[in-house]
């Protein structure tokens, strides 16, 4: 039974619709000490962005080719081969990764909205970072929607 000693996690989960708002997340969202993982990162487009922002960045696709070409394009970058949905293969890459990009073909649509809720709830459970940021737009709706309710109880002074 849930109680107020349960296991609460402490991240932010960003919402971004389309690329632009996912790359301009970036200058708010990336400081020089994180350690960043980009999950889908095609090319590496985002991850070099993301680069210069940070500690270090770490860039992930599943498909072998996007990773070889990404490999090329920006040799001094590492990148790897990762389905996002195997989180132990994300931990084997043994890194303790503060900030997390989500940027994956599939999950746009409101169709997803679960996949991408258990995606973050699984990224969040297992490496604790401050914030993941991903780009979904059905997310972004959502939650734009959702209004955490607050009784006035809680906000009452004690002298009211
Ligand atoms: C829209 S592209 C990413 C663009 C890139 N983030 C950028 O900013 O240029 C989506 C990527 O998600 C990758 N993808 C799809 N399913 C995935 C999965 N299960 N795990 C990791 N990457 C996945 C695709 O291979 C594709 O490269």
């Amino acid at each position: 039974m849930a109680n107020e000693k349960q296991f609460k996690l402490k991240t932010k989960f960003v919402s971004t619709r389309g690329v632009k708002e996912y790359r301009e997340s970036i200058s708010e969202w990336v400081n020089k000490d994180d350690v960043v993982l980009e999950i889908g990162c095609e090319w590496g487009t985002t991850t070099v962005q993301i680069a210069p922002q940070c500690k270090e960045v770490i860039g992930t696709d599943i498909s072998r080719v996007c990773i070889e070409r990404a490999r090329q394009r920006h040799p001094d970058i590492r990148f790897e081969i990762l389905d996002a949905f195997d989180v132990r293969a994300a931990l084997d890459i043994d890194k303790q990764f503060t900030k997390i990009y989500i940027d994956m073909s599939g999950l746009s649509g409101y169709r997803s909205l679960l996949d991408v809720i258990s995606l973050l709830t699984m990224y969040a459970t297992v490496f604790r970072p401050d914030a993941i940021i991903v780009k979904s737009g059905a997310l972004k709706h959502f939650a734009s929607n959702c209004i955490p309710w607050r009784s006035r109880e809680t906000h009452r002074k004690p002298t009211d």
